[in-house]
């Protein structure tokens, strides 16, 4: 389908590694919605429901948010995954959701999959090295993560309202610039 304007309709799976209700992860997603190109829906997925990684309840069937999780994932184009940065890694609710979508490995939902990551942080680095090491798992997934421009949303504290709203005009414009990218990167792996 394409809108007004002939783009192509992309629907993108939009995660947030943090599940408390103040997150500004989930923030910078909300406002990702809002902000990006008409023609790139965004789904949210809130990872509350899933449980941590075990083969033994996998052999024995997914449970059904990992399910529902599982095939949201297939049947996007691409994804978008907002990671906070725990102790210079990424953090388990993050890798935990990986995780479960790279099984299996012959048939895995992330196989392929266009990713864009992002990540907001009260410190100085806004995510950085949680994201960077993001990155190494999409290694073995065997997906496609957009490498240029990164998103890193620093003092992140300052930059929302009490809301949780996207008030700073700079990251506003920056993120829009983002999703521009994610939307044309997504697009490069669609088949015609
Ligand atoms: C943090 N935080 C943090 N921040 C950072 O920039 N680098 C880091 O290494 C860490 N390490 C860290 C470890 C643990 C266990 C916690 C709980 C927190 C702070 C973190 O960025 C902050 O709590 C964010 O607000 C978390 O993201 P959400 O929940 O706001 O999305």
């Amino acid at each position: 389908m394409t809108d007004s304007e002939n783009n192509k309709d992309i629907e993108i799976l939009a995660f947030a590694g943090s599940l408390r209700k103040g997150s500004y992860n989930k923030a910078v997603l909300r406002a990702s919605k809002d902000l990006a190109p008409k023609s790139m829906h965004i789904t949210i997925f809130d990872l509350a429901g899933i449980p941590l990684y075990n083969a033994d309840v996998e052999a024995q069937g997914n449970p059904k948010q990992v399910t529902e999780f599982k095939e949201a994932i297939r049947k996007a184009d691409g994804l978008l995954i907002a990671t906070p940065e725990y102790n210079h890694g990424v953090p388990a609710v993050t890798k935990n959701a990986v995780d479960w979508a790279s099984r299996p490995t012959q048939n895995a939902p992330l196989n392929e999959k266009p990713v864009g990551i992002l990540g907001a942080s009260p410190g100085m680095t806004g995510s950085a090295r949680g994201q960077s090491q993001l990155r190494q798992a999409f290694e073995f997934t065997n997906s496609y993560c957009m490498p240029q421009p990164e998103i890193l949303v620093f003092r992140a504290h300052q930059k929302f309202d009490d809301d949780g709203n996207l008030t700073d005009e700079a990251t506003r414009k920056y993120l829009g610039k983002y999703l521009e990218a994610l939307y044309n990167w997504v697009n490069k792996f669609i088949e015609e």
